[in-house]
C-alpha cells in the first residue's frame, strides 16, 4: 500500500491530523493498536480551548460540538476557606468549551468513516523505516500477517506509550521528565454538576476538581496516593473525600451517585525534542505530557496538530518545506509555556508529601496574590483559554 502520510495511532491527534489533510486531497492512512470501541471507552480529556474548536470547525466536525457543548467564560479556584472566581471573558475577551475528549473522537471516527478515510485497527508490531532517508515506510501486523505502507511522511501521534518517540536514536533525542509524588483518582456519575464552572480546589487534605460532561454527567478528581488502586475506594469514601476539600456551599448541593467510571492517573510532566526527524512528526502525547491541572494535554495535542497541518499543506501544495523546517521548533515553543502552566497550577493546589508549614504559607500567599491582583488573574486565564497558536 501507498500513501503521502502514514499516521501511528487512532487518538484525537491521529484523526484529527487525517481529517483536516483529507479534506485538502492529502492521502493518508491511520494505523490503530487497539479496536475503536477501546478508543471511545477511555475517559479523558473535558475541556478545550478555542483554537481547538476552530480546528475542529475547519475538519468540518463541530456540528454535534457546536449544538452539545457547554461555553464557560470563567472558573472558580478555592484553597481552604478562601474561593474566588476568574473570568475569562472579561480578561482575555475569550473562553473554553466543555466537551469531552471520547465525543471529539466519536466525532473524528464518524467523520472519516463517512469520507471512506482508511483507517486500520488492531495493528501490532508497528515499525517505522528509513525516515532520515528519501523513501520511509511503516511496517506492521495484523492477525499475523504482515503489510507494509509506503509513504512520504511519518506523523507519529501514538501517545506516551508509543514507537514513534522511541524511533527517534538517543543520539538526536533529548528527554525531560518530572514525576510528582500523586496521581488523580477520577470518576464519572450520572448526576448533574454541582456548579455551572469548574471548581479547581486546592486544600490541605490535597486538591480536588470539579467537572461535568453535559447537565446530568459530572466528572469529580481527588488527588491521590500513587499506591491507591480504584478498587481501594468506594463511591461512598470518594464523595466523602471530595466534600471535605471543596468550599462548604458546594459541599453541601452535591449531589453524589454511583460511579460509572473509576480510574487513576499518575501526574507528569514530560517533553521531548525534537519534535521532527528526518521525515517523521510527533504530535501530542507522543512528544509530551502535562499534568492534568488545567486542561492542556489534549489542548497542546491540538496545537501541534494544527503546526504540522500547515506545514504539510505548505509543502504539498508550494512545493515550501518551510512549515516542515521549523515544525519543532514553533510546536516547542507553544508546548513549554503549556509544560509551565500546568506545573505551576499543580504545585499551586496540591499537597506534597514533603511540604513543611512554611511551604504551605508560600502556597496559600500565591493563591491570595491571584485573589487579589487583576494581572495575576489575566496570566492565568490567557493560559487557561490558550496562548496563540
Ligand atoms: P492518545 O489519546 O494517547 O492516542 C494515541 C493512540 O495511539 C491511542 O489510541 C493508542 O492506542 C495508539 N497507539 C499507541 N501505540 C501505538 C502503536 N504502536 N501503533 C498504533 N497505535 C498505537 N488531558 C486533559 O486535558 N484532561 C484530562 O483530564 C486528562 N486525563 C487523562 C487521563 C489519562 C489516563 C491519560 C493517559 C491522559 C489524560 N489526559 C487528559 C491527556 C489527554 O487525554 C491526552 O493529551 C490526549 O489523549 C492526547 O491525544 P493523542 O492523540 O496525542 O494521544
Ligand atoms: C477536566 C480535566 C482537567 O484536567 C481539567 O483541568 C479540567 C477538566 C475534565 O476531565 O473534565
Amino acid at each position: 500500500m501507498r500513501t503521502q502520510v502514514a499516521i501511528i495511532g487512532g487518538g484525537p491527534s491521529g484523526l484529527l491530523l487525517s481529517q483536516l489533510l483529507h479534506r485538502k486531497g492529502i492521502d493518508t492512512v491511520v494505523l490503530e493498536r487497539k479496536t475503536k470501541d477501546y478508543v471511545l471507552g477511555r475517559i479523558r480529556a473535558g475541556i478545550l480551548e478555542t483554537g481547538f474548536v476552530d480546528l475542529m470547525r475547519k475538519a468540518g466536525v463541530s456540528d454535534r460540538m457546536d449544538k452539545e457543548c457547554f461555553v464557560h467564560d470563567g472558573t472558580v479556584i478555592s484553597f481552604g476557606d478562601t474561593e474566588f472566581g476568574i473570568n475569562f471573558k472579561e480578561l482575555t475577551g475569550r473562553n473554553v468549551v466543555v466537551y469531552g475528549q471520547t465525543e471529539v473522537t466519536r466525532d473524528l471516527y464518524e467523520a472519516r468513516e463517512a469520507m471512506d478515510g482508511k483507517i486500520v485497527f488492531n495493528t501490532e508490531n508497528v515499525h517505522i523505516h528509513d525516515v532520515d532517508r528519501d523513501a520511509p515506510y511503516v511496517s506492521y501486523t495484523v492477525d499475523g500477517i504482515e503489510h507494509r505502507i509506503e509513504c512520504d511522511y511519518v506523523a507519529g501521534c501514538d501517545g506516551f506509550h508509543g514507537v514513534s518517540r522511541q524511533t527517534i536514536p538517543l543520539t538526536v533525542r533529548k528527554e525531560y521528565e518530572k514525576l510528582y509524588p500523586f496521581g488523580w483518582l477520577g470518576i464519572l456519575s450520572e448526576t448533574p454538576p454541582v456548579h455551572d464552572e469548574l471548581i479547581y480546589a486546592g486544600s490541605e487534605r490535597g486538591f480536588a476538581l470539579c467537572s461535568m460532561r453535559n447537565s446530568n454527567l459530572s466528572r469529580y478528581y481527588i488527588q491521590c496516593s500513587l499506591s491507591d488502586a480504584p478498587e481501594d475506594w468506594t463511591d461512598a469514601a470518594f464523595w466523602e473525600e471530595l466534600k471535605r476539600r471543596i468550599p462548604g456551599k458546594y459541599a453541601e448541593q452535591l449531589v453524589t451517585g454511583p460511579s460509572i467510571e473509576k480510574s487513576i492517573a499518575p501526574l507528569r510532566s514530560f517533553v521531548t525534542e525534537p519534535m521532527r526527524w528526518g521525515r517523521l512528526f510527533l504530535c501530542g502525547d507522543a512528544a509530551h505530557i502535562v499534568p492534568p491541572t488545567g486542561a492542556k494535554g489534549l489542548n497542546t495535542a491540538a496545537s501541534d496538530i494544527h503546526y504540522l497541518y500547515n506545514a504539510l499543506q505548505q509543502v504539498y501544495e508550494e512545493g515550501d518545506s518551510e512549515g516542515i523546517d521549523r515544525y519543532s521548533e514553533r510546536a516547542l515553543a507553544r508546548i513549554w509555556k503549556a509544560e509551565r502552566f500546568s506545573w505551576s497550577t499543580t504545585n499551586l493546589l496540591h499537597s506534597f508529601p514533603e511540604q513543611s508549614a512554611f511551604d504551605l504559607k508560600m502556597q496559600k500567599a500565591d493563591v491570595h496574590f491571584l485573589r487579589d491582583n487583576r494581572e495575576a488573574q489575566s496570566v492565568f486565564a490567557q493560559n487557561y483559554v490558550g496562548l496563540p497558536y
